[in-house]
């Protein structure tokens, strides 16, 4: 009935998540307010990690890709999973570093690192740098001389497979502003040149072939692509990568449209694929590891908002107005992202309207969706947004100098909050 496990309706028809009623969360810490639920982050951890201890001997690591949701409570609750985190910014490895997590089970991500993040993520013993560029891997170099240190890194390499079509093509040349491609013999050259760098490390590579991705078959062929590069590099450079970092991308449900794989497939499937063509190639087998993050964060998170006002617009549609919209959820303006939503306090009746939410921005785009079902709606209902848990509170904005609503964890019928509401004072704190 819903797309989320943790979802249901309580005996007075009020929706609730992880078993808390979603009315009353509103009531307590007011709208828009996201709600994660702890349990399920924590179930979706451990099928991964799982995963990697059942089909590949435990030979490997899950590191979260906190872009999907990254706040101090987050990266800790990864850390007492035992599961690493993947950080594309300095400002995501210093809220890492605040929540006093592991930085060998971190790896840091980026197109365009600054020298600033680059010695940052050195000067803390970064486990994995993901080198994304020739450039970046000459002054990586140069910073881990002057600190007398080694960098370990592994490279991001396009394999070549693009997951976003409904059967995966292998591209001859992939167009992305991410990596090194391989059949220019681009990744091959880097390579060379990070074997002879004085102060690099190379433990492995890396690929990331997409996001919300429901097949598993792109993922076991750009594994085939990446092993069969690590024996060339193995044959022709007498030299043995360690480590094959798949990322992430694995897709949840938003719409009951959605048809996800269980999270524990994947790994069975790839490490198939990995031990075969490992005997095939006569390469070791490397140690695996795997970035997700929407899957993770995303079916965890809904969203609370008020309904202000509703306005019919004969033969044309109904608008119904939240009190948040693309501030906090920017992901249909900018993708036309479908969610579902029903009125929470109203969670067990027919959804057997069609409405389109709309945001409180001046701005025309900024809805939650169009063509919405959703329950007989009216001002001061309790609109609840699905699967909001990743890309949502990370993407959001103060467009409009509107405060960021807060994030509340729920965890066996308690709520906490992990990230407080954002207040008039931090909205103008660092103007002059
Ligand atoms: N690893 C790397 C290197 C990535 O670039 C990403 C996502 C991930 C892992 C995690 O992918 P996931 O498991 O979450 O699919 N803002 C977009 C999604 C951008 C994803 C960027 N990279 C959205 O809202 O759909």
């Amino acid at each position: 009935m819903f797309v989320s496990e943790n979802l249901s309706v309580n005996e007075k028809g009020h929706l609730t998540a992880g078993g808390v009623d979603t009315v009353e969360l509103a009531k307590q810490y007011g709208t828009p307010l996201y709600v994660m639920d702890e349990n399920l982050i924590r179930k979706h951890c451990a099928s991964f990690k799982n995963s990697i201890d059942k089909y590949y001997d435990g030979k490997g690591l899950v590191c979260y890709a906190s872009k999907a949701f990254c706040c101090k409570e987050m990266c800790r609750v990864m850390m007492s999973e035992g599961i690493g985190l993947d950080v594309v910014s300095i400002g995501e490895l210093y809220t890492a570093k605040c929540a006093g997590a592991d930085f060998e089970k971190i790896c840091f991500h980026g197109n365009n690192k600054t020298d600033e993040e680059l010695e940052f993520a050195v000067e803390n013993n970064v486990g994995r740098i993901i080198v994304d560029n020739i450039f970046e891997l000459e002054r990586l170099n140069s910073i881990a001389e002057k600190k007398n240190v080694t960098a370990n890194i592994m490279f991001r390499i396009k394999p070549g497979v693009d997951a976003h079509t409904h059967n995966f093509i292998r591209t001859g040349q992939i167009d992305s502003k991410f990596g090194f491609a391989l059949e220019t013999g681009e990744a091959f050259e880097a390579v060379k040149e990070a074997v002879s760098c004085s102060h690099i490390h190379l433990k492995g590579l890396h690929c990331h072939i997409g996001s919300q991705i429901f097949d598993i078959a792109p993922f076991e062929e750009a594994a085939r692509v990446m092993l069969e590069f690590i024996a060339k590099i193995k044959k022709e450079l007498d030299f043995e990568v360690d480590e094959l970092n798949l990322g992430g991308g694995f897709g949840i449900m938003y719409t009951e449209d959605n048809d996800p794989v269980p999270y524990e497939n994947y790994m069975e499937k790839v490490s198939e694929v990995v031990k075969s063509c490992c005997n095939q190639l006569n390469i070791k087998q490397p140690f695996i590891l795997i970035e997700p993050g929407r899957s993770i964060a995303g079916p965890a998170g809904i969203t609370l908002y008020t309904v202000g006002g509703v306005k019919h617009i004969p033969d044309i549609r109904t608008y119904v107005s939240i009190d948040g919209g693309m501030i906090d959820n920017p992901r249909y303006i900018l993708y036309q992202s479908e969610y579902e939503a029903l009125v929470a306090n109203r969670a067990g009746e027919p959804r057997d309207t069609k409405v389109t939410i709309a945001g409180k921005c001046c701005e025309s785009g900024d809805l939650i969706g169009e063509g919405m079902k959703l329950q007989k709606v009216e001002p001061g209902d309790v609109i609840a947004v699905c699967a909001t848990g990743a890309y949502n509170y990370s993407m959001a904005s103060n467009y409009n100098r509107i405060p960021r609503p807060p994030v509340v964890f729920i965890k066996d019928g308690q709520s906490r909050v992990v990230v407080k509401r954002e207040t008039l004072e931090e909205i103008v704190a660092n103007d002059i």
